[in-house]
């Protein structure tokens, strides 16, 4: 078996050129990564000054933050998770890793949409997984649905679900969630769902597939929602019938996230009047790209319902949304996501704008975007 080849992440080379020419002078806004610009909470932080001088901070799991979780999961969905089923990790790409290794042989089959979020397809792969990937397009709101995953033949070993996703910000009806469990527990497919982008919403509350599946694998993350990236701190919830492979996995390849993490996670979650006021701010952003984005000439953009992207179909100005995200970067200091990170079909005709950045450089961005779109449309390219 030859080792597998593992796709780059473009947006990662942006945003690398970015920050040099941002170490040369030039003024960048990044909207390359779901990258919250507003830091962990207040109380979250003070906690972890007050945890670093009394704390010798060893191999740790903390049992308050899983039990919090646990609660988390009631309060929420009304799903019950015991503090057993939940493992802490280095936020949800090392979770994403363990719940595929844990539930999946080498060889498997996992269906995901296309397009999705880089890591799914290159992990798989680098995992000797089969990512089989569903196109899908603005008719099924980008997103997986029964009838496509029905469609499949032979069916696969597994799915993984995405709401909100990642780069659209769709979010799955509950109807086509829970015909998405039917049919997978019909024939025998196990779900493992990222969860992360749960908490940014801006269509009402969305649904956890632990309310429809309890034999499903859940990853989720202080990345996003609570603003705590560089913190490194995320869950797997595990059904119980995997619990000894997660657990023995754990044990072997990942032991524990920071202590310093967890003593500050368990305060972020409880920190909810602020963290509201950063969705507040999503909103306002999400709602001033979609009215400011035909002044671009962009039109055609997957509905936002959640998470902090826009996917925007720019077929019209490019058929290679690397160089023309990379032009745009050199011409002005915004920095985007380019569609074939997530799509390495049709993504060299869209990309992907993140308004996870304060409203004031969101404004800045589109004042210098809105003539460069002018020329790049008549410029035809
Ligand atoms: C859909 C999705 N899943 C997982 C991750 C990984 O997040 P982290 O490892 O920071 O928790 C990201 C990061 O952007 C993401 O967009």
């Amino acid at each position: 078996m030859t080792v597998p080849r593992i796709d780059p992440f473009h947006a990662v080379g942006l945003s690398t050129l970015a920050h040099q020419m941002a170490a040369e002078g030039r003024d960048i806004v990044h909207m390359e990564f779901g990258q919250p610009s507003t830091g962990a909470p207040k109380a979250a932080i003070a906690e972890a000054h007050r945890v670093l001088d009394s704390d010798a901070m060893g191999y740790w799991e903390s049992a308050p933050l899983k039990a919090r979780i646990a609660r988390h999961y009631q309060e929420t969905y009304g799903a019950t998770v015991q503090p057993e089923q939940i493992w802490l990790t280095c936020g949800a790409s090392p979770a994403f890793v363990l719940a595929l290794n844990s539930a999946f042989r080498p060889g498997a089959r996992v269906a995901l949409a296309r397009p999705g979020y880089v890591a799914y397809r290159n992990t798989l792969r680098a995992l000797y997984m089969e990512p089989v990937e569903i196109p899908c397009g603005p008719a099924e709101r980008f997103q997986l649905s029964a009838s496509a995953i029905a469609a499949l033949d032979p069916p696969p070993d597994g799915i993984i679900l995405a709401s909100p996703a990642n780069p659209t910000g769709t979010i799955l009806s509950e109807a086509e969630m829970q015909a998405i469990v039917a049919l997978c527990r019909d024939r025998g497919i196990r779900i493992v769902s990222d969860e992360i982008y749960h908490g940014l919403s801006y269509v009402g509350p969305v649904r956890s597939v632990l309310q429809d599946e309890p034999e499903a694998l859940v990853v989720n993350s202080f990345s996003k929602y609570f603003s705590m990236a560089g913190w490194r701190l995320g869950w797997l919830v595990a059904p119980p019938s995997l619990i000894e492979a997660v657990q023995t996995r754990v044990g072997n390849m990942f032991l524990t996230p920071p202590s310093l993490s967890q003593h500050a996670g368990l305060v972020a979650f409880d920190c909810r009047e602020e963290l509201e006021g950063h969705v507040r701010m999503y909103r306002h952003n999400r709602d001033l790209l979609l009215e400011r984005l035909p002044e671009l000439g962009i039109e055609r953009i997957a509905p936002p319902d959640g998470a902090f992207y826009i996917y925007a179909d720019i077929g019209h100005l490019t058929n290679d949304s690397l160089a023309f995200c990379a032009r745009l970067l050199a011409d002005t200091g915004v920095a985007t996501a380019p569609g074939l990170d997530f799509d390495p079909v049709e993504g060299n005709r869209f990309m992907r704008f993140s308004f996870a950045v304060s409203t004031d450089r969101l404004e800045e961005a589109l004042r210098r975007m809105v003539p460069w779109f002018a020329r790049a449309g008549g410029a035809g390219r």
